[in-house]
């Protein structure tokens, strides 16, 4: 059997590396580009750095702050109508998983007749794409380095993913300097959504050796640095770990999937506006409680780095494997992040239809090492909405 391992084309990356964008840009041939980021980042001016950078470089650019959080198809049409007004030859992402995608699909847009929503689905683009870059201003969505872009079906509801094999980012940045500003909150929030994806993806049925390599390094880098950025967001030697493991987490399960924790984790009902970093949180005990047993040579090693401590040879496989609930709980305890469902707003009675829509994602659940049912599913959801 054949497998396919695909990855963005360049990464220029470590602490300062944001300085390098006006040459990036000229090595795509580009001269005139467009920033696409979110107005809360913009106001900030978390972007600064990026346009200083441009202007040193003599690259003309113009700032456009108005990605949304959940990207629907009009404001990815609103992007590629500003950028074709501007004339742009190169467009930079900046920001969290939303700039990143609003890029990756207005990107898609300035080669390609629109809408948007002729996309939907796998490898339906037919030509490239504009050139682009993507730099991530937070350590957890690794969406830098995937080829999807996921959007708000504004016609038939929902969301939906453009995905394509254009869509890998001609070079991304990582330079952790900009992600030195982020609450503790959020830290710990992007931070375990990065752990779960190397995670779900090293343990998944579609792992394979290279994701693995990628995976096991991205687990290592944050469960040994986790703590310490939540505890001193100034800790640079932390914070550029953290930004090095979502990527590399982020290089892993865009080859293969995630698994039952993403499957419950986006299907909690909208309205209690729980952050998909939490959301993950939330759900990734009781999972890794419910899969171990489908694969307990590979939770053993994810329990040992949770634990930060290898115990190959002085326990058996079955009972490091077993410990790797309650290593995350521990995890979880020491980033202050509940668990229980009714801590966040979900009642008892929604409980059913989030099992339904969890059950429905079989995008995710095929590739989660354990079989589930959607009453397995329930079970776990409602086991673990007090505790
Ligand atoms: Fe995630």
């Amino acid at each position: 059997m054949a497998f396919t391992h695909f990855t963005v084309k360049k990464i220029v990356h470590g602490l300062g590396a944001i300085k390098e964008a006006a040459k990036e840009v000229k090595n795509l041939k580009g001269s005139k580009v467009m920033i696409v980021t979110d107005p809360g980042l913009a106001k900030l001016g978390v972007q600064k750095p990026l346009e200083d950078a441009l202007t040193a470089g003599g690259i003309e650019w113009k700032l456009y702050a108005e990605a949304q959080l959940e990207p629907s198809m009009d404001s990815i049409q609103h992007c590629t109508d500003e950028a074709k007004a501007f004339g742009a030859d190169v467009i930079i992402g900046f920001g969290g998983g939303s700039a990143l995608d609003t890029t990756k699909a207005a990107s898609v847009l300035l080669t390609n007749e629109g809408p948007i929503d002729r996309y939907f689905g796998t490898n339906l683009v037919p030509n490239p794409t504009l050139p682009f870059i993507l730099i991530p201003t937070t350590a957890g969505t690794g969406s830098e380095m995937t080829n999807i872009s996921v959007l708000a079906d504004t016609k038939n509801g929902g969301k939906k993913g453009v995905v394509s094999e254009y869509m890998y980012a001609d070079t991304v940045i990582l330079d952790a300097e900009l992600t030195m500003g982020l609450p503790p909150r959020v830290t710990a929030m992007t931070g375990v959504d990065a752990f779960v994806h190397a995670m779900e993806s090293y343990c998944g049925i579609a792992a394979t050796p290279i994701t693995d390599a990628l995976n096991l390094q991205a687990m290592k880098m944050v469960g040994a640095n986790i703590r310490q950025a939540f505890a001193n967001g100034s800790n640079r030697a932390a914070r550029d770990a953290m930004l090095y493991a979502s990527a590399l987490a982020g290089m892993g399960f865009g080859n293969t999937q995630n698994g039952i924790i993403h499957a419950t984790g986006t299907t909690l009902p909208t309205e209690c506006h729980i952050p998909h970093g939490l959301a993950i949180a939330i759900c990734s005990p009781f999972s890794v409680g419910f899969n171990y047993i489908a694969n307990p040579e590979k939770y053993a090693v994810v329990a040992d780095i949770l634990r930060g401590d290898d115990r190959a040879g002085v326990m058996s496989v079955l009972d490091r494997a077993a410990d790797v609930e309650s290593a995350f709980r521990d995890l979880l305890r020491d980033l202050d992040i509940k668990t229980g469902l009714a801590n966040y707003g979900v009642k008892r009675e929604d409980l059913p239809a989030c099992a339904d829509r969890a059950f429905a994602a079989k995008r995710l659940l095929d590739n989660n090492p354990r079989r589930a049912s959607r009453d397995q599913i329930l079970a776990l959801l409602e086991a673990n909405f007090e505790n």
